[in-house]
């Protein structure tokens, strides 16, 4: 067999792989196993979204190529509307908005439309590692600024080497934040506009779960600072917003150069999505929002969270995000120790925090979203479990 090409060799091992044995075995052994791991929304999409889909599927308009430059129109024009109800800031629907299959989708292929050998990427650590993995193998260096919990999980600017900034094309923000469940300020983003402005940089903000928020709170966005379409192109996802992670229905924002060479690359790559899943989508945006979703979310994390500080593991309320970020109780343990004893003594699955990059270590990541869970039950079971551990009886941590 022919061996794969040399730069499938920058994708990392796979973290998580002991964890999924040691799952799979205890599964296997009929252990009622709870698994807090992966972040995909457990409740179903919206039922007006599914007859959308039926209509549109029952129009032969819909069963050809989409031939569009940037995306079925109808999506883009319901994306633009949908972006100024939420966020306040108006874009042209014809030049600024480009439908991707799925964000991760689009957040990849940016590497790879922009990235050359000798360029820098600059990516956070901890981080969703596609932006890593893709500008490794699209050939630049990446730079990975360190998320610490004393700033927030927020970029230190400052701390970016001048030299490294003169390089670096593309500066990948995530917020809200996958992992830590961290969120942006308005200063912050008027920081990295700027940084991006005197550097000649694209900002590139994945907003993934820009709605789902708690307590009332919205993240702001990168393009609500003046002046910032110049200098900024965001992901945004129908994913997460209306449980639709498996239609792959996304859109790049901002920038029209960004929008339209992003689309230059996909239009090499891919033939778009099912026309009558945009129009779905169009529809979903025209007049979903996800206060039921969020509401459920809400409770969940109460209980887990509220639980898990009741009995001594001091963890933070996540403002944004289906996603509990929590330090390793543990002096003795790393994350993936901690994660594989959780597993064995509780049935419980959480994912070490060092899978989303070295700045992880000593975190773990617990999901919101875990099937079968009706109103919040099965996460004060994973409380009562982890009480009746042991596990915690060692705790010498106070974060
Ligand atoms: C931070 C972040 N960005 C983007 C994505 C990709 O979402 P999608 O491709 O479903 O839009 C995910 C998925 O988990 C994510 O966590």
């Amino acid at each position: 067999m022919v061996s794969p090409s040399k730069r499938l060799g920058v994708i990392p091992p796979y973290l998580f792989a002991e964890i999924a044995r040691i799952r799979d075995e205890a599964e296997a052994q009929g252990v009622d196993v709870i698994d807090l791991g992966i972040g995909d929304p457990d409740l179903p999409t919206p039922e007006p979204v599914i007859e959308a889909l039926k209509t549109a599927v029952l129009n032969p308009e819909t069963h050809r190529y989409d031939e569009t430059p940037r995306g079925w129109k109808p999506f883009l024009q319901a994306a633009a509307s949908w972006y100024e109800r939420e966020f306040g800031v108006t874009v042209d629907p014809e030049t600024q908005v480009g439908q991707v299959i799925g964000t991760k989708e689009g957040l990849a292929h940016l590497a790879w439309a922009f990235a050359d050998p000798g360029d820098v990427v600059i990516t956070p650590n901890p981080g969703y590692t596609v932006y890593k993995v893709n500008s490794l193998m699209a050939g630049a260096e990446v730079y990975e600024t360190p998320l610490h919990e004393k700033n927030g999980y927020l970029p230190v600017l400052a701390d970016i080497p001048t030299e490294i900034a003169r390089r670096a094309k593309l500066f990948y923000v995530c917020y809200p934040h996958n992992p830590t469940g961290a969120v942006a300020t308005p200063e912050f983003y008027q920081e990295a506009v700027e940084f991006c402005r005197q550097h000649d940089i694209l900002l590139v903000n994945d907003m993934a779960y820009s709605t789902v928020t708690f307590d009332g709170f919205r993240n702001p966005t990168a393009l609500q600072v003046p002046g910032a379409q110049d200098h900024v192109v965001e992901f945004h996802s129908l994913s997460k917003m209306y449980n639709m992670t498996g239609w792959r229905l996304g859109f790049s924002i901002g920038n029209p150069v960004a929008v339209q060479t992003l689309q230059r690359l996909k239009s090499n790559l891919d033939s778009k999505a099912f026309p009558a899943i945009s129009e779905a989508g169009a529809y979903a945006l025209n007049h979903l929002d996800n206060a039921a979703t969020l509401a459920i979310y809400q409770r969940r994390r109460d209980h887990l969270v509220d639980g898990l500080n009741s009995i001594g593991w001091k963890v933070p309320k996540p403002q944004a995000t289906f996603y509990v970020w929590a330090r390793v109780p543990r002096s003795d343990m790393t994350s993936s120790e901690f994660a594989a004893e959780l597993l064995k003594r509780t049935g419980v699955v959480v994912i070490p925090g060092n899978g989303y990059g070295s700045e992880g270590e000593g975190y773990v990541r617990m999901s919101l979203t875990l099937q079968g869970d009706r109103n919040g039950e099965r996460f004060a079971e994973v409380v009562q479990r982890i009480q009746a551990s042991g596990l915690l009886s060692q705790v010498e941590m106070t974060v």
